[in-house]
């Protein structure tokens, strides 16, 4: 499928890439660019071949520079509203997808771009990245999870402070309040980003998925109903046939071939 904002590709088996392209406005997301994107992780879900995605920004200078300001400036409240439902929407079915997702962001992740980061399974970042929720600069709230998802990624007191003064936050910031993973020289972060992704493209592929499902829905739940999700999904593991080959590969002292099964 050729998009007009975005690119998917696959650039090795398993592996998709997604970057949002419109680096002429620093990648910014108007409403036509996150449908494009809903449509891209349909894709990804609807491939049980899929291991791993990877979530990017085309060009040098930003991942996602937010929702694009000069689309917002004319919406009346409802407008305004359909338009945040719809990028919580997307949002969350990126969150939901099976496989782990891993924004790499090479720049600018400002407002929607940082709503979008967030709502990958974790961040890795270049030394170049920029972090920030500056809504209040223009008047308006984030308005595609950034209260709810900054809140849990970094703690009330650091979501305030940043989302009500605006304060962007630079990569070594990002990394010790825990909103960024690692930080890599900015030539080398999608390399590093492909090595992760193949790490986890060489796993059992089953096990890969059920233990983000079991992390994912295990937080919102008390600690024994967690613990009883764990032991399922363990349990589910030894009806695959990658479990029998995981195991029966590391008794014979050799590299086990996962089928995904
Ligand atoms: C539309 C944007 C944009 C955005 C940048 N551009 N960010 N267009 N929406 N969010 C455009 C600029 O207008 C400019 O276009 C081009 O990209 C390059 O940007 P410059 O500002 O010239 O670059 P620079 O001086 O390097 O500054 C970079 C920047 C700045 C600090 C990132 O662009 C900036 O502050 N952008 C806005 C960041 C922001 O407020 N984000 C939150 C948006 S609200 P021209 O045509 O002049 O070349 C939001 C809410 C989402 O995200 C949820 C909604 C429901």
């Amino acid at each position: 499928m050729t998009y007009q904002n975005i690119l998917l590709e696959q650039p090795e088996s398993g592996i998709y890439l997604l970057s949002v392209n419109r680096p002429k406005v620093l990648n910014a997301l108007n409403a036509e660019t996150v449908s494009e994107m809903e449509s891209a992780i349909r894709t990804v879900s609807d491939d049980r071949n899929a291991r791993v995605l990877l979530v990017t920004g085309a060009g040098e200078k930003a991942f996602v520079a937010g929702g694009d300001i000069a689309e917002m400036q004319g919406l009346h409240a409802m407008q305004a509203k359909t338009f945040s439902q719809q990028g919580l929407r997307v949002l969350r079915s990126l969150e939901q997808l099976a496989v782990p997702t891993i924004a790499v962001v090479n720049g600018y992740c400002l407002g929607g771009g940082n709503e979008l980061a967030m709502a990958c399974d974790w961040i890795m970042a270049s030394d170049k990245a920029v972090f920030g929720q500056p809504e209040v600069n223009l008047g308006v709230t984030p308005g595609f999870g950034g209260t709810q998802r900054l809140t849990r990624r970094v703690g009330t007191a650091m979501a305030i402070e940043m989302i009500t003064t605006g304060r962007n936050v630079k990569a070594e910031e990002a990394i010790a309040i825990g909103l960024v993973n690692h930080v890599y020289p900015a030539e080398q972060l999608m390399d590093e980003a492909l090595k992760v992704a193949r790490t986890i493209a060489a796993k059992g592929p089953v096990s890969v998925r059920l233990a983000k499902e079991a992390i994912q829905r295990g937080q919102h739940m008390d600690l024994d109903s967690a613990g009883l999700l764990e032991s399922e999904v363990f349990a589910l593991c030894f009806a695959t046939t990658d479990q029998k080959e995981g195991m029966t590969a590391f008794v014979e002292k050799r590299k086990a071939a996962f089928k995904g099964e």
